[in-house]
């Protein structure tokens, strides 16, 4: 579907839409309706059941939103959580370089200095997108923090967290000590993360407030044993930096084994990575042809990252492939930093070993650009039908209940979604309109499944207690009892799990 009309039908059918609309809306700034916000949430669980299931030493945790400057200060995100910004000097609009670069520098300005930024623009004779005059400011860096004051004195400055991940590493100390002294350990976060991006747009891709779910894997850099033979004979579609200098687009499948021997990484690093390619195939559904894992080189990494592929999937929406989540190698660099901001020394001595401070791999996942993923993959128009094929335990409602006659069948309808939402299977009851205009409204809210009450599910005979049960995509019906619907649903609307060791 085109990104407006996929846009429509999300804010028609109430997934989301802009917030604080009434006053003109917050640029970056969304929020979620029913749809939306269970989708949302099966998506978390579907990640944490995932991830956080690989191994029974990776943990979900929440820590606060708010970070002291002096965190910032010594993750580095005061002096480099930056985005070059030009201002126009005609009509003072202000804009991202990689914007006004857009059409001359396709692939960003990742890696430029802002000298080098302001040269192209120059050169370029590139023009303000607002007025059209060429008298645009060399670039300057632009913080991307959303900072605050706090206490009652205001004297002290706060940090919304920029991303998730810092919680982790600030939690890293008390989990070893509760835990059991032994690497790997894995500290997850799902929560939101607030930037104040120069240019928010296409809707859930650049936002203001956004949900990430990040699993920080602290690991001792002389092994982390993983079990590489579970993931050596699949074939990763990866694009790598030698073949993007030479123009390469599309990627080429590669087997994990290769990636390790004569590609230069690390088994832990390509372990992790299969996963993330598998989640992304196996568990969100996504046509392997359509996922690419991308090799960031030296200048466009993030400035703590050691190794980096983000994992792009093409969407019709946006018209191309898309960053939806990505693996970084960051190294020591986060507990080295924070071991000397806090002067704590953060090394551990695992029983039986020298200390040494860990390194960490970093999974990392922004949920709201997945959510529009999943609406671009799976939301389909077929003839008259608009059907969101979501797989089941994906989807916000699980099954819709109907009264064949509201006025007959209705109680029983009623108490059966009751039952269903007492065995945890999210029903939704509808009575309103002709069957098929039902069956229409749940395929396009991603229901897997519909169930019908009748005149034999009340009445004596051999029917008796037994419903229609319709499959959303091969639209086939069958007679099941009532008392068997939620033990029948129950396996497909559970989150599937990876295989461990
Ligand atoms: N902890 C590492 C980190 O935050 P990132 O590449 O800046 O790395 C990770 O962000 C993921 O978070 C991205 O792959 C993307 O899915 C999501 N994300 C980042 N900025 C976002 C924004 N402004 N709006 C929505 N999602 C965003």
């Amino acid at each position: 579907m085109k990104y407006d009309e996929l846009y429509a039908l999300l804010r028609r059918r109430g997934v989301l839409w802009p917030s604080a609309e009434i006053y003109g809306g917050a640029q970056g700034l969304y929020d979620y309706g029913p749809l939306g916000t269970a989708l949302k949430r099966r998506l978390e669980e579907a990640w944490a059941a995932w991830f956080v299931g690989l191994s029974p030493d990776y943990y979900l945790v929440d820590p606060a939103e708010i970070l002291p400057e002096a965190v910032v200060r010594a993750s580095g995100h005061l002096e480099n959580f930056t985005d070059p910004e030009v201002t126009c000097e005609s009509c003072h609009s202000v804009f991202r370089a990689d914007t006004i670069l857009e059409k001359v520098r396709p692939e960003g300005v990742d890696g430029m200095t802002p000298a080098q930024i302001g040269e192209v623009v120059r050169a370029n004779q590139l023009k303000c997108p607002s007025c059209g005059s060429v008298e645009l400011s060399v670039p300057v860096p632009f913080n991307l923090m959303f900072a605050t004051s706090f206490g009652v004195t205001g004297k002290e400055r706060v940090y919304l967290r920029p991303e998730t991940a810092q919680g982790s590493y600030l939690s890293f100390p008390r989990m070893w000590d509760v835990g059991r002294h032994a690497l790997p350990l894995g500290i997850a976060v799902i929560g939101k993360a607030y930037r104040n991006e120069i240019a928010p747009r296409q809707v859930l891709f650049r936002m203001r407030a956004f949900t990430q779910a990040e699993l920080q894997i602290f690991f001792d850099p002389a092994g982390f044993p993983v079990p590489f033979d579970r993931v050596r004979e699949e074939r990763l579609p990866v694009l790598r930096v030698d073949r993007r200098q030479h123009g390469e687009e599309t990627p080429e499948l590669v087997p994990a084994e290769a990636l390790v021997r004569t590609g230069g990484i690390p088994e832990f690093y390509v372990y992790h990575l299969v996963h993330t390619y598998r989640f992304y195939r196996d568990v969100l559904g996504y046509p392997a042809e359509r996922i690419r894992l991308f090799e960031k080189s030296d200048a466009e990494r993030a400035f703590y990252n050691k190794i980096q592929f983000d994992v792009e999937v093409h969407l019709e929406s946006l018209g191309g492939f898309k960053e939806l989540a990505a693996v970084h190698y960051r190294g020591d660099y986060d507990l080295s930093r924070h071991s000397q901001g806090s002067g704590k020394d953060l090394s551990v001595h695992p029983t039986g070993r020298s200390p040494l401070l860990p390194h960490v791999l970093e999974l990392t996942f922004g949920v709201d650009r997945n959510l529009w993923g999943l609406a671009d993959q799976h939301l389909t128009r077929e003839g008259e039908r608009t059907l969101w094929r979501l797989p089941s335990f994906l989807a916000p409602v699980a099954v819709g209940v109907f009264p064949l006659i509201a006025r007959d069948h209705a109680p029983f309808a009623r108490q059966l979604v009751d039952e269903l939402a007492a065995a945890g299977v999210a029903a939704q009851y509808d009575e309103s309109s002709s069957i098929g205009k039902r069956y229409a409204r749940m395929d396009e809210a991603g229901a897997p499944f519909c169930v019908t009450v009748d005149r034999d599910t009340v009445a004596d005979g051999p029917a008796r207690g037994t419903v229609t049960l319709r499959a959303r995509d091969s639209r086939s019906q069958e007679r099941v009892p009532a008392s068997e619907l939620a033990a029948r649903l129950s396996a497909s609307l559970r989150p599937p799990r990876p295989r461990r060791a």
